[in-house]
């Protein structure tokens, strides 16, 4: 077995920068705030959720609410006072477990576990006390500097306030990632004294010491440096938005879904495709949604906690919400299919219906204009255009129930509470008030009157 590895998240600052009333972490990009894409990720590394702790700070209580499904373990630093301080408070909760600390950032989320992977695997393999993430920019401005040895080990990490004369040349970049050797980090952190110019206790002042104790410190140097790239405006996040929404298309791609323009696509990371479905520009697939294989999602189309079996064709622009659709259901353009609908195999929903709480049976049809809700629908089914149930009296819902075969006739009104038997007719632009059995039609309108000459005697000739 390899050594245990514990994780340290350093997520208690503001992040003025984002110029919000909400703790930068709690912003969300791919579909999830910042910080639990580290969280997930940690969580790969160390498999216990005892073994992750997060450092909450500003808007703690909201940062543990948006974490507490995890089980991991949080620790509050009230006053910022340096990411070695931020690390420090962590000592009672992870120094016990032994093994490895891993140190991630919460604004940085687009660290990949294969990389965290690797930075264990290059501890492994040279028994350093510390490997730290490097990468090589063009513009290293405001990072911390890597000054390598004549090893290539790291000798020293310099911030950009504190560089000398020649240093603010190097390019190479501390990412704010390590990875030490739990039992030196915590001897040696305690001893760590405030940086004299800003008062801060410097993580980054380790590397010297572990240094002088007689200890390596080795960089990992990642050829591409999108993974460390965190987050400090709106800008930025938009940036690591539009970043993981295009691994998860690439991704998606890669098992055979077809997406045309996948830069226009939205695709939550929780979401799940089958084989040769086709997803349409501009569409966005949201929160746990799963879809078969052979579907087309439509330009456009919206859709939240969906549950899609194959063969079903979703329309353009149709809004759809913890709804499932049974295998070869065809829906909208422009369908509302708003919460908690049920559509049977084969069943079509055309455009402008809206559903909600409502089970359309096998085979049926609401093709035009329709508001369903609350209702069971039976198989085969005509629901006719401009068909209204009436669910709400003011006061409370009522369910409609519509049985097998029946026939809907356009623009009728059906209030609720209503049952409609197997294999009914209802006349066109009827209100329908009472229950109607089985194998029955029902009018409920006024007969029609012809009044033959009446229009040229109104017009006077
Ligand atoms: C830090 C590093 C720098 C590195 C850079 C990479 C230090 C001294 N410097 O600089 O070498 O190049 O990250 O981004 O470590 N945090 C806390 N509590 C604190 C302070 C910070 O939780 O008391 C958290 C912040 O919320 C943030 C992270 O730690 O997520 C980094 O803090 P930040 O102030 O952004 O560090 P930098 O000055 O950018
Ligand atoms: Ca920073």
């Amino acid at each position: 077995m390899s050594t245990p590895v514990s994780i340290a998240i350093l997520a208690a600052g503001l992040g003025t920068r984002m110029k919000s009333k909400k703790a930068k972490v709690l912003h969300h990009a791919g579909g999830m705030p910042l910080v639990e894409h580290v969280v997930t990720a940690a969580l790969e590394i160390a498999g216990d959720p005892s073994r992750v702790v997060t450092v909450v700070g500003h808007q703690a209580a909201a940062v543990e609410a948006t974490l507490s499904s995890y089980g991991t373990g949080h620790v509050l630093q009230a006053d910022q006072r340096g990411t070695g301080h931020a690390l420090a408070m962590c000592q009672p909760m992870l120094e016990p477990a032994g093994g490895l600390v891993m140190v991630l950032y919460g604004d940085a989320p687009l660290i990949r576990v294969e990389t965290l992977r690797g930075l264990l695997e290059l501890r492994e393999s040279t028994g350093a006390a510390c490997v730290v993430i490097t990468a090589e920019l063009d513009d290293p401005h405001g990072y911390g500097r890597i000054v390598r040895s004549d090893a290539g080990d790291v000798a020293a990490i310099v911030e950009q306030k504190a560089l000398r004369d020649g240093q603010d040349a190097i390019r190479e970049i501390n990412s704010g990632i390590y990875c030490f050797r739990g039992d030196l980090l915590w001897k040696l952190l305690p001893g760590i004294r405030p940086n004299p110019a800003s008062g801060e206790i410097y993580l980054t002042d380790m590397v010297e010491a572990i240094n002088a104790a007689g200890e390596r410190v080795v960089p990992m140097c990642l050829e591409d440096p999108q993974e460390i790239f965190g987050i400090n405006t709106r800008v930025e996040l938009a940036e690591a938005d539009r970043i993981l929404r295009e691994r998860k298309t690439t991704e998606l791609m890669l098992s055979g879904v077809t997406i045309v323009r996948p830069e226009t696509v939205t695709i939550d990371r929780g979401v799940k495709v089958g084989m040769d479905t086709v997803i349409e520009p501009f569409a966005q697939i949201l929160g746990n949604t799963e879809i078969g294989e052979d579907c087309t999602i439509g330009a456009g189309a919206i859709i939240r906690n969906c549950t899609i079996d194959s063969q079903v064709i979703v329309e353009p622009y149709t809004l759809m919400g913890t709804t499932r659709l049974e295998r070869g259901v065809h829906v909208g353009p422009f369908a509302r299919l708003r919460q908690d609908n049920h559509v049977e195999a084969g069943a079509h929903v055309g455009n402008f219906v809206e559903l909600k709480k409502t089970r359309l049976g096998a085979g049926s049809k609401s093709m035009h204009l329709a508001y369903l809700g609350d209702s069971v629908i039976g198989a085969k089914v005509n629901v006719g255009a401009g068909t209204i149930t009436c669910n709400y009296d003011g006061r409370k819902k009522s369910p409609t129930q519509i049985g097998d075969g029946s026939f809907i006739g356009s623009n009728s009104t059906l209030v609720a509470p209503l049952q409609v038997g197997e294999g009914s007719y209802v006349a066109a632009g009827s209100v329908v008030t009472s229950d109607i059995p089985e194998d029955t039609l029902a009018l409920g309108r006024a007969r029609q009157v012809n009044k033959p000459g009446w229009p040229s005697r109104r017009r006077g000739h």
